[in-house]
């Protein structure tokens, strides 16, 4: 396929609680841009904690810890042009401004979405049981049980995955990148 205009590279920067949506809407996502002529890599949380950040835990260092060393390797990726999806629950505000910090400081945009179905919704939808786990106290330091989630104040997007359908959450993505010159048109695409 031919590439028409050069594409730069960007990471998405998903935050939210388990089960709020993240790795569904990252793994519906990398397609389409793919199709659309972007490189994408994705880093999800639950996979990078089996080798990157493998052996750390879930006390505020070692959080801070594994976001930063996603926000490393994003930030390698993205200043070559690769369009970068993370996908980590990331709670701790501060934490997730540093990771932008370091990103844009490499002329790279940072785009953080706040995937913000409620602890409710995510609890009853329970993908992993850990919510279960987490309240029969075989799980501690879960957040949003008995550790803290900091949502966004500003985020570049905040979608209500909670009530929105995944397509729709795509669309609202999809028009975020288009708006910011970071997605060539469809009919751009191969033309
Ligand atoms: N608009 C939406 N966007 C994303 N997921 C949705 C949406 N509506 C419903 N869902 C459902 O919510 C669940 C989200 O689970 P998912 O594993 O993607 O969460 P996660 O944020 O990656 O959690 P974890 O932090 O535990 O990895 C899925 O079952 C998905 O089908
Ligand atoms: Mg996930």
């Amino acid at each position: 396929m031919m590439m028409t205009g050069q594409t730069h590279g960007f990471v998405l920067w998903f935050t939210g609680l388990s089960g709020s949506g993240k790795s569904t809407l990252t793994n519906a996502l990398a397609p389409l841009l793919r199709e659309r002529g972007l490189r994408v890599e994705v880093l999800d949380g639950d996979e990078v904690r089996t080798h990157l950040s493998k052996g750390l835990g879930f006390s505020r260092e070692d959080r801070d810890t594994n976001i930063l060393r996603i926000a490393y390797v994003a930030k390698l990726l993205a200043r070559n042009g690769v369009a970068v999806i993370t996908a980590a629950i990331s709670p701790y505000r501060a934490t997730r401004e540093r990771a932008r910090e370091q990103i844009t400081a490499e002329g790279v945009p940072f785009l953080e979405v706040h995937l913000a179905a409620s602890l409710e919704t995510c609890e009853a939808r329970d993908v992993k049981g850990l919510y279960a786990e987490a309240r029969a106290g075989r799980r501690p330091g879960f957040t949003g049980i008995d550790d803290p989630y900091e949502p966004p104040e500003a985020p570049e997007l905040r979608l209500d995955t909670g009530v929105q359908s995944v397509e729709e959450s795509l669309a609202a993505l999809i028009r975020l990148l288009e708006g910011r010159g970071l997605l060539p048109a469809a009919s751009e695409v191969g033309a």
